[in-house]
């Protein structure tokens, strides 16, 4: 048999994926099991939205659409971008793909040749590396600090970048740490992108789950660099709608016009019917999104502290998104029932092992010390794992 692709066979599955799927499998077997991995809002998809999508099906809206879109969808995501983002884009330049995922490939696969570099800030966002290395790219870490809140600065940018250096793949707020950039910071960052010409793919999926006042700010809104700024963004996180499959992306038309051929080639339009879903979210009412975000807030306020109050354990206070990221390696040199803990993985697996609760192990984000806790599940669910938590860190004291 001839070999398979060796770009394939290099790449990891998704973890968080990977960890989502054992949780519901131990779930169906009957282990009661906490499971703190999910990437996704715990709430139903708002009504108007649902109403939306029957009545494309209804209204028999199910052949295929225009590859980069419908015209209104376009036009409502180019609106979006000017209200809150000071992005000013005509439809034309907006690309709706299968997913903020599908955007992100997309780009990389439009920009990207052999050998180029692609700065990705660490901790990162699973799919990142994994996606970079698939165009034949090379990922280049930039690893930030704790103490900076986990935020690249614009000389650690600046002393990473090569000749190769093709974008840089910026998350704001960030997955997993829950980082926020403040508008200073990015414009210091933008500073050096105008220097060195390099492309940066703005991943703002996130956006709308912000807290402590902290602002979303999109670096592609500042002028001198607005023709080198890629913008991700979906409906998936903000309106909990993560199953319908629709990102988007905004761009300069060369970009756009190279990311839409690849779509055109490979999965021709996202669905008919969540297009008018989507539709339905960026045009109605956002007085669920609020809630929503006031819901993460909360949790995020109980499992913060209950978190941070373990011994020996320290963590960054996220600002956004619905994770927290805790380094755990006070605990590496721990041994319980003759297993000695090394890293976040062996974390992750006494966790499941001892009190059935489980974390993604932060390796596949890029830190052998920490793990990554999502708290996009209920309020009684965040009680049962902070107890749990609390007594199994306990066993390894
Ligand atoms: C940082 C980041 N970007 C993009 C995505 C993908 O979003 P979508 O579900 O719209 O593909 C995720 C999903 O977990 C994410 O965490």
């Amino acid at each position: 048999m001839k070999s398979l692709s060796r770009s394939v066979a290099k790449a990891e599955p998704s973890q968080t994926l990977a960890l989502s799927a054992l949780a519901r499998k131990l779930h169906a077997e009957g282990v009661d099991v906490v499971t703190l991995t999910a990437g996704e809002p715990d709430f139903p998809t708002p009504f108007h939205i649902k109403e939306a999508a029957k009545k494309a099906i209804e209204d028999n809206f199910t052949t295929y659409t225009h590859n980069a879109g419908i015209p209104e969808l376009r036009q409502a995501i180019a609106e979006k971008f000017n209200r809150d983002n000071g992005l000013h884009f005509d439809s034309s330049q907006i690309l709706v793909s299968n997913g903020a995922k599908h955007s992100l490939y997309n780009t990389l696969k439009a920009i990207c040749n052999k050998g180029d570099e692609v700065i990705i800030p660490s901790p990162y966002w699973v799919s990142y590396p994994q996606m970079v290395a698939l165009v034949d790219a090379k990922p280049v870490f930039v690893q930030t600090a704790e103490e900076d809140g986990f935020k690249m600065t614009a000389a650690q940018l600046r002393q990473a970048i090569t000749k190769k250096t093709k974008a840089l793949l910026f998350c704001t707020p960030a997955n997993p740490t829950g980082a926020v950039y403040s508008q200073e910071e990015i414009e210091e960052l933008a500073r050096v992108v105008e220097e060195t010409d390099i492309y940066v793919i703005a991943d703002e999926i996130y956006e709308k789950v912000i807290y402590n006042g902290a602002k979303h700010f999109s670096m592609g809104s500042i002028e001198a660099v607005k023709d080198h700024v890629v913008t991700v963004n979906g409906v998936s996180k903000a309106y909990s709608m993560t199953g319908w499959r629709i990102g988007f992306l905004g761009a300069g038309k060369d970009i756009v016009s190279a990311a839409e051929k690849v779509q055109s080639q490979v999965t021709s339009n996202a669905s008919s019917i969540s297009q008018h879903a989507a539709l339905a979210a960026l045009t109605g009412p956002e007085d669920e999104l609020k809630a929503m975000a006031a819901e993460f807030r909360r949790r995020r306020d109980f499992i913060y502290p209950a978190v941070t109050s373990i011994k020996g354990i320290t963590c960054h206070h996220p600002c956004g998104a619905f994770y927290v990221f805790p380094n755990v390696s006070s605990y590496f040199g721990a041994t319980h029932a003759g297993k000695v803990m090394k890293s976040g993985d062996d974390i992750a697996q006494f966790l499941l092992d001892e009190e059935k609760v489980v974390v993604v192990p932060g390796s596949g984000f890029g830190s052998r010390d920490h793990v990554r806790i999502s708290y996009a599940c209920s309020m009684s669910e965040l009680e049962r794992a902070a107890e749990r938590l609390e007594r199994g860190f306990r066993k390894l004291q």
